[in-house]
């Protein structure tokens, strides 16, 4: 029988991808040294990787210096950042509506991580939202209390054993990170979808456009680095995105996200789904049976989660 692996994720985030991993885990080959996240987020295909051993180091980047700042926080001092997480979890509970502004306003003014911890466990579905000036602007879920402070310290403990001391953190433009990537390493990128809040120009985004991003792959190409790419998605008929240029050459495939949460409410039955690109390198890297040999256990893993 299966042994039931459960991954542990740091933060509810908006567009995780939690739910897809195994989709996206069935691509890697069987010999990556760095699995490379440019656009992180919740890490949640890196956490993946390190839990079925895919990858020997990690490297996460993501643009928003606070939640780097929270990485960084989790792979050096969990303990303390647990500690933190559970007094304002604890303090909230007189007034929990109040206390979130008061947290809010906090971190708009000293960015400290157990603060933005705290406000991702309090918003609805992480969903992080800033206004034109950089402010965190988002509201909380009155009706919760966010992770309690037993599940959230051992969230944070998983993710410390499996990433700490082979994890390189940094926050910077996605294509500084992509520059230093060797033929060894795996790059999988999950950019801010057109249309989505992560485009809106803010400090922590600069709303990166379809063309630069098909530039950037470009170089890739010319470089002969393997990467996939999550791009736009598409739910029923109603497509989020245009697809990326064919003169890139990518495998494109089509994964099956279920429903989403919004057509759920709304009655709709229309399936989530999402664009998986594929680098000619990576394809070419997969073919004679070099992709990872433990995949399909994985699949059904992960699956089971
Ligand atoms: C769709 S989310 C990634 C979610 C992630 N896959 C997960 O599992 O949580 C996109 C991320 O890209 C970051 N971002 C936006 N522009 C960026 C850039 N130019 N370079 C690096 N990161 C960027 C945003 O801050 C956001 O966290």
């Amino acid at each position: 029988m299966l042994q039931h692996m459960a991954i542990p994720h740091p933060f509810p985030y908006q567009g995780s991808k939690r739910g897809i991993a195994r989709h996206i885990l069935a691509h890697f080959p069987r010999d990556v040294d760095c699995l490379i996240e440019p656009f992180c987020g919740s890490g949640a295909i890196s956490l993946a990787a390190a839990a079925h051993g895919l990858a020997k180091r990690f490297w996460l980047n993501d643009l928003n210096e606070p939640l780097m700042a929270l990485w960084e926080e989790i792979l050096q001092r969990p303990n303390e950042l647990s500690k933190n997480y559970e007094r304002l979890w604890t303090e909230q509970h007189l007034d929990k509506r109040a206390f979130f502004l008061g947290i809010r306003d906090k971190f708009n003014a000293e960015h400290r991580p157990h603060h933005l911890l705290y406000l991702l466990a309090r918003i609805v579905k992480g969903s992080v939202r800033y206004s034109a000036e950089g402010l965190f602007n988002q509201s909380a879920d009155n009706r919760r209390s966010g992770m309690r402070p037993i599940l959230m310290q051992r969230q944070i403990l998983g993710v410390h054993a499996l990433l700490a001391g082979r994890t390189t953190l940094s926050a910077v433009d996605f294509r500084k990170v992509v520059a230093e990537a060797a033929k060894e390493d795996l790059i999988y990128m999950d950019p801010p979808y057109q249309g989505t809040s992560f485009t809106r120009d803010h400090r922590y985004c600069s709303g990166l456009s379809y063309a630069e991003f098909a530039d950037a792959l470009e170089i890739l190409n010319d470089r002969g680095l393997s990467y996939m790419a999550s791009y736009d998605g598409k739910t029923g008929e109603k497509s989020h995105g245009k697809p990326l240029p064919r003169s890139l050459s990518l495998t494109h495939l089509h994964i099956s996200a279920g429903r989403s949460s919004q057509a759920t409410l709304l009655g709709d039955k229309s399936e989530t789904v999402e664009s998986l690109y594929i680098s000619p390198a990576l394809v070419e890297r997969l073919k004679d049976g070099q992709r990872h040999d433990k995949i399909p256990q994985i699949q059904q893993e992960l699956a089971l989660e």
